[in-house]
């Protein structure tokens, strides 16, 4: 089968904009999930090295019937990795355990004050540049930090993957992403699945036979952003990828927008010298 998924244009790649989140699926769990999201038709997975599930991702990989030029597979450096050598390492690592030659997108997964940015960036572009990458971006970097990365960067910075989900507006870095031709991809999308319960998504949903949840994922890559939710419920799984047989109105996609609040950020900080965009 050929990818069913449409692609959002992100720097030199076009990524599929659903994929499949893995955070927090561990003891094997990423295996089984990520064998029957491909099964579903999801041609995108999500994984890092803190996540500790690589090789489970990567025993998907092997074992599923989807040709490996089909899946497009994301992982992320992890912060202690960011010095040069130490990060090309951890990228063999990460190959080894996840049986492929090379990922399709490669992350910093949160910024770090040293080593300094020129270093890693630096190391992450040679490792696009040899083929163990085929595109490089960006995790929970706000706008400025993202301009600053971009302009060292040899290479476009594909994506930049940061929480957002109805109650987060991301209104800057968003715009920011679109400046420099990159997207933003959405972690916690669902709202680590507090929008079941919205009133306001369920009511958009119900005029479309879908739930708050495909409300929700149909209003991010309506934007051009791309999604990656999580669930290791079979029936969730693919309730999560039928969001591509309706469309929401330009006023649907406002109210949606108009849920957003200040405190709606779920996740913290990992390194206190850094903000996030205020709006
Ligand atoms: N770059 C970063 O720093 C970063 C940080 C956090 C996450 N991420 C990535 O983003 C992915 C998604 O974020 P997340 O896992 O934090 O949260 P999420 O996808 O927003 O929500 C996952 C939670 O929502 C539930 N859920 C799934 N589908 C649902 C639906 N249709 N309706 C209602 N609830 C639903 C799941 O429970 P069930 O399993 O019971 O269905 C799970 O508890 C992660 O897995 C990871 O790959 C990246």
């Amino acid at each position: 089968m050929s990818n069913p998924t449409p692609g959002v244009r992100s720097g030199d790649v076009a990524i599929p904009a659903i994929g499949l989140g893995t955070y927090q699926l561990e003891n094997g769990v990423a295996q089984t999930v990520t064998e029957k999201a491909l099964e579903l038709g999801y041609r995108h997975v999500d994984t890092a090295q803190i996540y500790g599930n690589e090789q489970d991702v990567g025993a998907a990989l092997a074992a599923t019937g989807v040709p490996r030029g089909e899946i497009f597979v994301t992982t992320k450096v992890w912060i202690d990795k960011f010095a040069e050598g130490d990060l090309q390492r951890s990228v063999d690592e990460s190959l080894r355990k996840l049986r492929v030659d090379q990922v399709d997108l490669l992350l910093l997964h949160w910024p770090k004050p040293k080593p300094a940015l020129a270093e890693t960036i630096a190391a992450l572009n040679a490792v696009k540049a040899d083929g163990r990458a085929r595109a490089i971006g960006l995790s929970n970097f706000p706008s400025a930090l993202m301009q600053e990365a971009a302009a060292l960067s040899e290479a476009p910075l594909a994506t930049n993957q940061v929480e957002y989900h109805p109650y987060l507006s991301q209104k800057t870095l968003r715009a920011t992403a679109d400046k420099l031709g990159a997207s933003i991809t959405a972690w916690s999308p669902l709202a680590q699945g507090k929008v079941g319960d919205d009133p306001v998504l369920k009511a958009i949903g119900d005029k479309y036979g879908k739930a708050p949840g495909q409300v929700t994922l149909r209003w991010q890559v309506q934007q051009g952003v791309v999604t990656i939710p999580r669930t290791k419920n079979p029936a969730r799984l693919e309730e999560n990828f039928a969001i591509f047989d309706f469309e929401l109105t330009d006023e649907e996609m406002a109210r949606v927008y108009g849920l957003a609040r200040p405190d709606g950020r779920i996740g913290d900080w990992i390194d206190a010298a850094f903000r996030w965009d205020v709006e």
